[in-house]
């Protein structure tokens, strides 16, 4: 994957981040996923000085919402409410910065913009209206879609498998290839159905679908998964479904009374209606979200967890392809699953059943400190595979090295330097410069550089490794300059380290900022900027010399006791 900083016009790019169900709170599996990468992501944008807009919301259709709804004694509507505000509450305090958040239910736009797409694709004759076969549970007396039902993959024989797909071969499933199916709600096996709906044949699209895959910018896991599925899962999909919550089929058709859109087609065109919303909060009019979705000039870059992939890669560019005017994304950036590991048992999915998902609301009730929380998921991020969350690595990471090697350094050179040198970053002379001094200085060049381009490639991991390995540097070059003992014989050389030093502080706040950004804006507030006023150049191009140092308060305390008690 590579990606260019360079070019004269301003860089306008469209980020969006999967829109959660609306129907439960927010774990730190659903932000490891896809929403702190791309808030990195933006922060990083911004800061270069690019058109970005950053867009998600609620995925409040389907039947998710409504089982929570029956089992909540709710509305559809009012548990949509009630979840998407609490998951918006969690957002914020993780210092997610979206700038729209709505829901699918709630945006004014968001019906009639899929209805329409639903209709381009059905006047392009896309659409196979057919009657076909569907699970049903007689007990619940409703259809049942893929993931409420379960069975025995035909062709690897894995037992317990939802109805689209195998996880354990990875194969498309459908109905006659799940098994001794039965149904999740009821626990009834699950009964064949005639229903009528529309189809789209998603292997219409393969050409255009093999095209986007080729040039789209995806991680190596994602490429190889999305490249098996073109060669089995460009299939016939239905895109109406036979329930109640959801967006009604636009047509005037007795066969599709009381039909509405299947959720993961209004889904993604949240990210459109929402684009639209927020262009109307912005001051100007709906239309404009073809800016961003229609115009040449914008890149749209998707970022989800592991289970959308088919979804986003698949249908969602056969969708798109098929309505024939919208842009297909330039990247989908995909995270796999954070898994949980108390300590001494065995590693688990997060599953709200087995009380095994660590809450965010609970993680910030508790005091954990967000930053923290957002370093610890980046650390051991999910980029290339599975990862794991344990609490004691949260500990452990927090200690040695938030606190330690970033809070230690910036702590004690600010201290150090207010105290000996007074209230500016000294200034000093640079014929005095030492190897020592220049080495740090090119190591700091290096390190923006690469750190630039990790972030272009979203290898956010590896972004923050290079700059936490640039925060260990500085730590070395101050144990080697040791600037406690030379204040005593050599106040111009114990200038200049503290200097270089400061430089390099001032730096990492910069480049910590999409990261960290509450304890990178404390770093930077002690140089008296203001995080409205940095750019991502001044790593490099500010000069700290002769500028205001004020003392930062502790970035980190040592040993956060951030678990909640269950
Ligand atoms: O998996 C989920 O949580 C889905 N609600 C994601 C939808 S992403 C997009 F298409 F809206
Ligand atoms: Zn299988």
């Amino acid at each position: 994957m590579s990606s260019s900083v360079s070019g004269s016009k301003r860089r306008r790019v469209l980020v969006t981040a999967g829109l959660p169900y609306s129907n439960g709170r927010l774990h730190v599996g659903h932000l490891g996923g896809a929403y702190i990468p791309s808030d990195i992501y933006v922060r990083y944008l911004r800061l270069t000085g690019a058109d970005v807009r950053y867009v998600c919301g609620s995925d409040d259709y389907g039947v998710a919402i409504m089982l929570t709804a029956e089992k909540e004694k709710k509305t559809p509507r009012e548990v949509a409410d009630f979840y998407r505000d609490h998951q918006m509450r969690d957002f914020s305090g993780m210092g997610i910065s979206f700038d729209m958040y709505s829901g699918t239910s709630s945006n004014p736009f968001h019906a009639k913009t899929s209805q329409d797409l639903f209709l381009a694709v059905h006047k392009k004759g896309y659409f196979e209206k057919q009657a076909s076969r569907q699970f049903f549970d007689e007990a619940k007396g409703m259809f049942l879609p893929d993931r409420y039902v379960k069975g025995t993959c035909a062709h690897c024989k894995a037992p317990d498998q939802n109805g689209d797909q195998c996880e354990s071969c990875g194969k498309v499933l459908d109905i006659d290839t799940l098994l001794d199916a039965r149904s999740v709600l009821s626990g009834n096996p699950a009964v064949i159905r005639e229903t009528m709906h529309w189809f789209l044949d998603l292997s219409r699209f393969r050409a255009q679908v093999e095209k986007w895959f080729d040039s789209a910018q995806l991680r190596d896991q994602t490429r190889a998964y999305v490249g098996g599925l073109l060669e089995t899962g460009l299939v016939k999909r239905a895109m109406t479904r036979d329930i109640s919550w959801g967006i009604p089929v636009p047509l005037d058709d007795p066969d599709a009374q009381g039909k509405v859109l299947y959720v993961w087609f209004d889904a993604p065109i949240g990210y459109i209606s929402n684009t639209k919303e927020m262009c109307v909060r912005e001051g100007g009019r709906p239309e404009q979200a073809d800016e961003w979705w229609r115009s040449g000039d914008t890149d749209i870059v998707h970022f989800i967890g592991e289970d959308n992939t088919v979804f986003h890669c698949i249908i969602w560019i056969a969708m798109l392809s098929a309505e024939g005017t919208i842009n297909l994304p330039k990247a989908v950036i995909v995270n796999h699953y954070v898994n949980f590991q108390r300590s001494g048992e065995e590693v688990e999915k997060m599953s709200k059943s087995r009380g095994t998902a660590v809450w965010v609301g609970e993680y910030l009730e508790s005091g954990g400190d967000p930053d923290s929380l957002r370093y610890y998921l980046t650390a051991t991020a999910s980029e290339k595979a599975r990862s794991v969350f344990r609490f004691e690595d949260l500990e452990a990471r927090h200690n040695s090295e938030l606190a330690d090697t970033l809070g230690n350094l910036v702590n004690r050179i600010t201290s150090f330097a207010l105290k000996h040198c007074g209230t500016e970053v000294p200034r000093y002379d640079a014929s005095l410069e030492s190897p020592v001094d220049v080495a740090l200085e090119k190591n700091l060049q290096a390190t923006f550089v690469k750190v630039t381009q990790e972030l272009e490639e979203y290898s956010f991991k590896a972004a923050l490794e290079s700059a936490m390995e640039f925060a260990r540097s500085c730590n070395r070059y101050v144990d080697d300059k040791a600037p406690w003992t030379t204040r005593k014989t050599d106040m111009e050389a114990t200038k200049l380290t503290l200097s270089v030093c400061l430089r390099a502080i001032h730096a990492l706040g910069v480049m910590l900022t999409p990261f960290i950004p509450t304890a990178s804006a404390k770093i930077l507030a002690a140089f008296g900027r203001e995080a409205s006023g940095i750019q991502w150049c001044d790593a490099l191009e500010y000069e700290v010399q002769g500028k205001p140092l004020s003392q930062p308060p502790i970035l980190f305390q040592k040993s956060v006791d951030a678990q909640p008690k269950h």
